[in-house]
């Protein structure tokens, strides 16, 4: 039997196909249009990221050489936070998804922070007040798209984030198609209380949105229905985790103090807490890991870094640098080091640890010597920077310090990355034998829930590590270029108004 997983990403949607062993067989993969209306604004069509869905879902079948009877259950994983609204009867979204990258409300944030700082609501939500999370953009559709409110009310609009959207269109759509998400999901709206996993009426009425609207909230692991047309038809769907939550899955980071780093549009390093809810006081975020049917949730700490793989893609796309983003590490190393070269992508502000709206991004250090060698290895090395200074929060809140770290995500295809990264950091860095950890994670909870595998330890003894990058740097010359990575990242505050 096989398991299939959609990964309802940033940039792209996927399905892969996993056989029993949990290796990939077939992959089917689509691109959708990034849309930009305004400086700040970053919108996806939902009903392009859809088709797109049902689209893979036949490429990988096909590509298996499998039918829907060959598949034991669906696993969903997804960009988390971003906001879709569509008219329950319909199936229409009634304006275009807003991205978590999207910083359109700002202004709604800074109102609510003005009574109680961005802390406000982190002891229900472990959550920052931020534009990044979901609430804010959903009161923003409710109150810009004529007429929305009204049919709120009137328990016309439903709400989610791409896990729902995709779950409800796969299981029927307006044809009575499930409107649920799961714990890991929720945990990212600021809308959700962490201990009671619901959603929480006092940030329902901060955020002025209604209960009608949201999906149901369920374990992680479960069976949520059966997959209604495409060619899936009749396939239970029988997991949901957001995809950093899917990569910490999918690293096998079960237990308290197991941890990983995904390097993708952003990065995201999450610590597992197990049963702990920790508060932290050094700017990470306090979410699920993941919940299995039956259990008591497993919580984490997680470092959420806006802008890495998407800085490449602004070095291809918006300069020029070069055609393929893998080109990067080639240009890189046409230089012996960043010539001085700094670069801070705060294109949505910072996120984790600084939590600092008003940055935007700078490169700095240039002098008549830079060339685009030099901005490629700054790139990179921004990337391990920012991992670097989420490491160290990780260790202020946690007072434990790791002893390695795993990694997944496109990105740890660059060595001359990873190996720079097991520099700034000190530690050695692991990349395990399946990369495309997030799908697999995806995979392994749907598989539990459906009996395809017994338990925890049968995947944690599938996992195997491929290459470790040991570091190789002084302590000394480590701490320097930090320092300066600070002075860097110090320049780029206060500079929206
Ligand atoms: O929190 C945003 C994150 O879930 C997006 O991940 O991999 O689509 O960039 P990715």
């Amino acid at each position: 039997m096989h398991i299939v997983a959609i990964d309802q990403g940033t940039s792209s949607t996927r399905a892969i196909v996993f056989d029993a062993d949990g290796a990939i067989i077939a992959t089917g993969q689509r691109e959708h249009e990034q849309i930009f209306p305004r400086a700040g604004w970053v919108e996806h069509d939902a009903a392009e990221i859809w088709s797109n869905t049902a689209a893979v879902i036949d490429e990988a079948l096909d590509a298996a050489g499998i039918t829907a009877s060959d598949v034991a259950g669906i696993g969903i994983t997804n960009q988390r936070e971003t906001a879709i609204v569509w008219d329950r009867a319909t199936g229409e979204p009634i304006h275009n998804a807003i991205v978590w990258q999207d910083t359109r409300t700002q202004t709604k944030i800074d109102e609510l922070a003005a009574d109680g700082g961005i802390r406000r609501f982190a002891a229900t939500t472990g959550l920052p007040l931020a534009t990044y999370f979901s609430a804010s953009k959903i009161a923003w559709i409710l109150d810009n798209v004529d007429g929305a409110r009204e049919r709120a009310a009137n328990g016309e609009l439903l709400f989610g984030t791409p896990d729902t959207w995709v779950l409800w269109n796969l299981t029927g759509g307006p044809d009575g198609g499930v409107h649920a998400t799961d714990v890991t999901n929720a945990s990212r709206t600021l809308l959700m209380d962490l201990r009671s996993l619901d959603w929480d009426d006092e940030l329902l009425a901060a955020f002025d949105v209604p209960r009608s609207m949201l999906p149901e909230i369920r374990p992680s692991s479960e069976v949520y229905g059966e997959a209604k047309g495409t060619a899936l038809d009749g396939t239970p769907i029988a997991a949901i985790l957001g995809d950093q939550q899917a990569a910490t899955f999918g690293q096998a980071a079960f237990e308290r103090g197991e941890s990983k780093n995904t390097y993708g549009t952003g990065n995201f390093l999450i610590v597992n807490t197990g049963e702990e809810i920790v508060d932290s006081e050094n700017g990470l975020v306090t979410t699920v890991a993941y919940q299995l049917a039956g259990e008591a949730p497993r919580y984490a700490l997680e470092g959420s870094i806006a802008v890495t793989g998407s800085l490449i893609q602004w070095l291809r796309d918006n300069l020029g640098l070069f055609d393929e983003a893998a080109d990067v590490e080639r240009l890189a190393l046409s230089v012996d080091d960043n010539g001085g070269v700094f670069i801070v992508p705060a294109f949505s502000g910072l996120f984790a640890p600084h939590w600092r709206p008003d940055a935007r991004g700078a490169i700095l250090g240039l002098t008549r010597f830079a060339n685009k060698g030099h901005i490629a290895r700054a790139a990179l090395e921004a990337v391990a920077f920012q991992t670097r200074e989420v490491l160290d929060a990780v260790g202020a809140d946690t007072r434990v310090d790791l002893d390695e770290l795993r990694v997944d995500g496109g990105m740890v295809a660059n060595d001359t990355l990873m190996q720079f990264q097991a520099d700034i950091l000190g530690i050695p860095v692991v990349r395990p034998a399946v990369i495309e950890t997030t799908a697999l994670g995806a995979a392994y909870a749907a598989g539990l829930a459906v009996g395809l595998w017994a338990d925890r330890d049968e995947l944690r003894a599938m996992w195997c590590e491929d290459t470790r990058w040991t570091p190789g740097t002084s302590d000394a010359d480590r701490e320097k270029l930090m320092a300066r990575w600070g002075k860097a990242v110090s320049r780029t505050l206060d500079w929206v108004d």
